[in-house]
């Protein structure tokens, strides 16, 4: 069901060092900051020849991305994103699979415009997962 992997988020506490440290340090190319209020993110798009990262730092009050760097203060992995065909049918099948799809179920539109949905991490080995309709 799931194809390719769309991007790796990680969240930083520090959005203008992190993007240096993948530009400077690690010579990729990385996007100019962009504000996702509905998502409680701002977000630096790493491009690789194969994918992205995506570096977030919490944006607003109730961003889901300060609470995980309260846990992890220096950044770290956030969540897995794949892609797949038919965002509706995956959930279906997911949610006759028992995992739990956080949201109420609902696609929203993501960081790229498309429609995604979250998984929740205890069904996936500690792995926040999002699924991107392609
Ligand atoms: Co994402």
């Amino acid at each position: 069901m799931i194809g390719r992997l769309n991007h790796v988020a990680i969240a930083v506490p520090d959005l203008a060092a992190a993007a240096a440290r993948y530009r400077e340090t690690l010579g990729a190319r990385v996007s100019a900051p962009r504000e996702e209020p509905d998502h409680g993110v701002t977000v630096v798009f790493v491009e690789l020849a194969n994918s992205k990262v995506e570096l977030l730092q919490p944006l607003g009050e109730s961003s889901p991305v300060a609470a995980f760097l309260a846990r992890n203060p220096g950044g770290g992995i956030h969540h897995l994103c794949f892609e797949v065909a038919d965002i509706g049918a995956a959930r279906d099948r997911l949610v006759a699979a028992g995992a739990r799809v956080l949201g109420g179920g609902t696609p929203r539109p993501g960081a790229h415009g498309r429609p995604v949905l979250f998984l929740h991490p205890r069904d996936f080995m500690g792995t926040l997962i999002e699924l991107e309709e392609a």
